[in-house]
């Protein structure tokens, strides 16, 4: 469904800061597949996500969506089927219109049908089935500013607006990492219904590996550019931490510290 095709990406090429991100990495990726990905900081996750978004161009190699090579297609025509949520809840969001508003942003995208008063009624009606899927009671606050939402409303608000037109791709870029450990295992929980109601194929970075675990029918681990393991089945289910930190701790040749995995 997506295939990566050896990817290169050089940030700064022929410069002293010349940095080779992504390291000749293939992957493979099957209509309905729920990736995690790990690998620690530098390892080339972003990346990755961002080499698939059409943030910049690549230096070498294909990438491919549904039998089509996308390679070269430009950033706003890849976000018409490929839905984005990031780290930092004050991105994908308009702090300074209602939550109403911003659902209807991202409703009408891409065609940007302008919608006639006659409809309100029937899309607050969607508005409010879509947002009642988060114990955070969103659906009778249409009219509330954005900026008033905390972080994980915020997240969750962003993820709904990211899914409403079923994304052939839904990129996940550490989406939980700023929130507070019950909130972000609401926005995961989110997360898995939305994505399995609607079959989305999707890839999750994230730093918590119990989450990578637990989350998602493949996994895999990045290391300096590529891919390091690629798990799925009965091998990603009976995976365990203590294994993962292993294999981490192999591969960078020290002990693998993070304080959100340290605390899962
Ligand atoms: N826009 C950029 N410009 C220059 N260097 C970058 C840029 N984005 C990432 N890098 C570099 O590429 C490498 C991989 O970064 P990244 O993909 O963000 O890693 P990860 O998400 O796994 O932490 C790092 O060395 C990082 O400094
Ligand atoms: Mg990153």
């Amino acid at each position: 469904m997506v295939i990566l095709d050896h990817i290169q990406k050089i940030f700064h090429q022929d410069t002293p800061n010349e940095n080779q991100a992504l390291n000749n990495l293939s992957l493979k990726i099957e209509d309905g597949d729920f990736i995690t990905v790990i690998g620690s900081n530098g390892a080339g996750k972003s990346t990755m996500l961002n080499a698939m978004a059409g943030v910049f161009p690549i230096n070498k190699g294909k990438i491919v969506l549904d039998g089509k090579d996308i390679t070269n297609l430009a950033e706003h025509k890849r976000a018409a089927f490929i839905g984005r949520v990031f780290q930092d809840p004050m991105l994908g969001t308009s702090p300074s219109m209602t939550i109403e508003e911003n659902l209807s942003m991202a409703y009408a995208r891409p065609r940007n049908m302008s919608l006639h008063w006659g409809l309100d009624f029937y899309r607050r009606k969607i508005f409010k089935d879509y947002l009642k899927d988060i114990p955070l009671g969103l659906e009778n606050r249409l009219s509330t500013k954005v900026k008033l939402l905390s972080g994980g409303q915020r997240q969750s608000l962003t993820l709904i607006m990211a899914t409403m037109k079923k994304p052939k791709l839904l990129l996940l870029d550490e989406h939980t990492a700023a929130l507070d450990p019950k909130t972000a295992i609401l926005v995961n929980n989110l997360t898995q219904k939305i994505v399995y109601k609607n079959k989305i194929t999707t890839i999750m970075v994230t730093h918590n590996l119990e989450h990578a675990i637990k989350m998602g029918n493949r996994l895999i681990m990045m290391h300096k550019g590529n891919i390091v393991m690629d798990i799925k089945g009965e091998e990603k289910s009976t995976m365990t931490i203590p294994r993962l930190l292993n294999k981490f701790e192999q591969l960078q040749g020290e002990k693998f510290v993070d304080d959100r995995v340290m605390l899962a």
